[in-house]
């Protein structure tokens, strides 16, 4: 029987991006006035996670202290653990090309599958020991992970479900997250994943990079887009008494598991801005023209990886979310482009606009660096011909993970039977109109 646990809406959040928070779960389970007194409060260990380099930028540096049951360090040897579905680079297992790639969704199981059972690695670049590039995973599961635990070593875990609530439980608190919603986790987070619903898809994107924070405003000024007060991050809780599981660490691009004599979400309080936080997508502040033309997709960041180079990320997290479209004399739908950087879209809901049928929720398409791409024929045909009014997009949400570097499918994603081969073909029959 699957285990179904506390409603989710008794959850607590703290609100702010990257805010210093304390919270603790048993009352005096935080020392006052130092981080690690010699005997901490209530018999707890104190620990640190640091997400950042000691001497990171202050405004950048990120850790957190835990007081839990049990020092972290306390496990035996990871043994390694085999796995098909799930890559990480480098990134060369399959000739890349200068191909358009899309796919339909991945499959639901029919087999009991848990979050970490149903990863597949769709794309990446980089690797995770020089902290550069991301990886793109789906994930489809139909029950809760059941007395094990994931940690990944080698990135930060952005994560947008498609279908099916979540109810994730980190060292740092439990959140709840639904489609339309994101949940981010920490580089080397212990964490679990219950599945409230039947079957739960989405994606994943590790980021090997710089953490995510939100973008620079420039004139738009200090505020929109996505604010900082609308992020949640959960308040202290913890496990006890579950007995012994299984702790798995994703590391330099394996899994390797190890048994622990009790869960390792034993933090009875913790302070700090290093914390697993989740973002309702319906609260970002939709910027856009209001005369003509189409804005670069820029408009539609809402956290970024920089990668050093100014504007040139990692990755950026762009959704395309409801909203009015007013621009007047203008083709509206994306125009054709080819871009520098690469560009993996997905689909939570609803119709994508630069394109009339194909890209489904739960699908994905890849235009990689200088890939030309744009509406299809029938979009472009509609958009050039249409009674321009103000409009309203709505009932739809895609995304887009934009990266300096160039996507590399995995050999699973290009023979997956979900893969379009004829994607090509959306873009035939553009007509020559030029008059002499
Ligand atoms: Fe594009």
């Amino acid at each position: 029987m699957q285990h179904v646990p506390d409603s989710p809406i008794a959850l607590q959040y703290q609100s702010g991006f990257g805010n210093e928070f304390a919270t603790e779960a048993r009352e005096g389970a935080l020392p006052q006035g130092r981080n690690s007194p010699q005997r901490a409060p209530l018999g707890l260990y104190a620990e640190v996670l640091s997400g950042t380099a000691f001497t990171a930028p202050r405004h950048e540096n990120r850790r957190t202290w835990f007081y839990r049951l049990r020092p972290s360090a306390m496990h035996g040897p990871f043994q390694r653990l085999e796995t098909s579905h799930l890559i990480t680079g480098p990134f060369q297992q399959h000739l890349t090309s200068p191909n358009r790639e899309r796919w339909n969704p991945i499959p639901l199981p029919s087999a009991p599958t848990d979050f970490v059972d149903g990863l597949f690695t769709i794309a990446g670049s980089g690797d995770p020991a020089s902290q550069t590039g991301l990886a793109v995973h789906v994930y489809c599961a139909n029950r809760s992970m059941q007395q094990r635990y994931f940690m990944v070593s080698d990135g930060e875990l952005l994560i947008i479900p498609q279908e099916g609530k979540l109810l994730i439980f980190t060292e740092t608190g439990r959140l709840s997250i639904a489609p339309g919603e994101i949940c981010v986790i920490p580089r080397g987070m212990k964490f679990k994943v219950d599945v409230l619903d039947a079957t739960a898809r989405g994606y994943v994107c590790e980021n090997y990079g710089q953490m995510l924070r939100l973008p620079e405003l420039g004139p738009i000024g200090s505020n929109g887009l996505a604010n900082a007060r609308d992020f949640l991050a959960p308040v202290a809780a913890f496990e006890e008494d579950l007995g012994p599981c299984t702790l798995i660490n994703k590391f330099m691009g394996g899994l390797w598991s190890t048994t622990l004599s009790a869960s390792p979400l034993d933090a009875v309080a913790w302070h700090g801005n290093l914390t697993a936080y989740k973002y309702d997508l319906a609260r970002f502040m939709v910027i856009n023209t209001v005369s003509f033309d189409h804005c670069d997709p820029s408009i539609f960041t809402v956290l970024t990886s920089p990668s050093g180079q100014a504007g040139t990320a990692n990755v950026d997290f762009v959704i395309f979310p409801p909203r009015w479209v007013v621009a007047e004399d203008t083709f509206r739908p994306p125009w054709f482009h080819r871009n520098t950087m690469s560009e993996f879209m997905g689909l939570v809901r609803g119709v994508y606009d630069a394109k009339a049928e194909g890209f489904l929720p739960g699908g994905m398409s890849l235009h990689n660096a200088m890939s030309a791409h744009g509406p299809d024929v029938t979009t472009f045909n509609g958009a050039s011909n249409a009674q321009l009014q103000p409009h309203k997009i709505d009932g739809t949400l895609a995304f887009m993970l934009e990266s300096r570097y160039v996507f590399h499918p995995t050999t699973y994603a290009m023979h997956s039977p979900q893969r379009q081969p004829n994607y090509d073909a959306v873009w035939n029959g553009f007509q020559i109109h030029h008059t002499h």
